[in-house]
């Protein structure tokens, strides 16, 4: 048994999780971080007694706690209705079979190739920029995914003509992650990610009749190799074409939207050329497109006196301890001068796990916003933005903007 604190089991010192985070209500939904602060205040540790989970808000209890190894990402993905298919990629797998997988992919995001993908998107933004009317009416959201899943789709190597397509289903796949989901929501996942998997099949035969330059290419000879499996290039590909637009989107709008309500923080970031990564990296702390990652005890653990029997999952709140007061000060302020020690986010987590696409993710983030600075003085919003988050992923479904120039 591994202890941080005292073992001292007081059922008053675990409250359950929804009088802290109302997982349903709407207003949460919108705005979690109110919720958090509370939380983090008063209750370290929740439980969750729907599924019997345990929750965790605090920044250094999310690393200590996140990283011992009796802490499993499997058998997690197994409980993710349709999205177990991720059971056969990187982020399904424990050691050894992680560092197999993550190991094909990782030449693909290193810094280098990450400058030569973000010329990519730079240029992408401008033709969709060069095409707008006079009157510069844009929806960011639709801007923010064609030129994320644009971006994702020449790194592959594949045709990048249904962004449309994609978002479309991975709005349907996504609710099910959430801390309550809904017999409809297994049912409209399950729909969804049968034909997300059709359309990634058709892709894969497709190369495999076609092979060329890519990080889809790569991935077929690597399975001709015999270094992965069918199910394995499955699930990778899948991912990456699926998964690869969605929280960079998101955090495009997330930064549009801001720049609509503070033009002195566009100001700031037109004329701070020098500060854009801190910019970018302070947005990704601000508001988290995934709030929680979730793991599975396989030892008994003690965790601020409560006892976390083994077999149990655990929700480790990004979007909380990203707002921890012990780290950052002012965590509901907006700070993009902040100094180093406050700028190590969770957003996207920790540990072996950590995303694989986060420079990339980042690079594409401060492109579309220097592509706009460079064109336009102000962002103006033109009607409410349609946002529909669930707990677990945040979504903006439009997002009516003027770019003025
Ligand atoms: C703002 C954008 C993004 C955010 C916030 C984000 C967030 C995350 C998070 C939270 C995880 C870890 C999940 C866990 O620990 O259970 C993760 C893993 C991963 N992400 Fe991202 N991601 C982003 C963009 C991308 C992009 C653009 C790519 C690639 C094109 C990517 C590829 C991956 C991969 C391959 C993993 C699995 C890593 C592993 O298990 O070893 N991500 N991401």
């Amino acid at each position: 048994m591994s202890t941080h604190t005292t073992a001292v089991t007081v059922p008053g010192q675990c409250p359950e999780v929804t009088r802290y985070l109302p997982w349903t209500d709407p207003q949460f939904r919108i705005d979690p971080y109110p919720y958090y602060a509370r939380a983090l205040a008063e209750a370290p540790i929740m439980r969750d007694d729907h599924d019997g989970s345990f929750v965790l808000t605090r920044y250094e209890d999310l690393m200590h706690y996140g990283r011992l190894p009796s802490v499993r990402i499997a058998p997690e993905w197994e409980k993710a209705g349709a999205w177990r298919v991720l059971l056969d990629m990187a982020l399904g797998h424990d050691e050894p079979g992680h560092t197999r997988l993550r190991r094909l992919t990782s030449k693909w995001f290193t810094p280098k190739r990450v400058r030569e993908w973000a010329e990519t998107t730079a240029a992408i933004t401008d033709r969709l920029l060069d095409g707008l009317g006079q009157d510069g009416l844009v929806d960011g959201s639709d801007l923010a995914v064609e030129v994320t899943h644009r971006t994702v789709c020449h790194i592959l190597n594949i045709p990048a003509d249904d962004h449309d397509e994609v978002r479309r289903k991975m709005r349907q796949a996504m609710p099910i992650l959430s801390a309550r989901p809904s017999q409809q929501d297994f049912e409209r996942a399950e729909e969804a990610l049968d034909e997300l998997r059709g359309r990634t099949a058709a892709l894969i035969e497709a190369k495999r009749k076609n092979p060329g330059e890519g990080l889809l290419g790569s991935l077929v000879a690597a399975q001709d190799r015999g270094e992965m499996t069918a199910a394995e290039l499955l699930a990778t590909t899948l991912f990456f074409y699926v998964v690869g637009h969605m929280d960079a989107t998101y955090l495009i709008c997330s930064g549009l939207h801001l720049f609509t309500r503070r033009p002195d923080l566009f100001d700031a970031f037109r004329e701070n050329p020098d500060k854009h990564e801190a910019f970018v990296a302070e947005l990704a702390r601000f508001d988290a497109p995934e709030p929680v990652v979730t793991r599975a005890t396989t030892e008994d653990l003690v965790i601020h006196g409560v006892h976390v029997p083994a077999g149990r999952s655990l929700r480790l709140m990004l979007g909380a301890a990203n707002h921890d007061p012990a780290v950052f000060d002012n965590p509901d302020e907006f700070d993009f001068t902040r100094p180093p020690e406050q700028t190590r986010n969770l957003t996207f987590s920790f540990g072996s796990h950590g995303c694989q696409g986060r420079l990339l993710a980042e690079a594409e983030i401060r492109v579309v916003f220097e592509r706009i600075a460079a064109r336009f003085s102000r962002v103006e919003l033109t009607a409410e933005p349609d946002i529909r988050n669930t707990d677990a992923s945040r979504h903006y479904f439009t997002l009516p903007l003027r770019l003025h120039s």
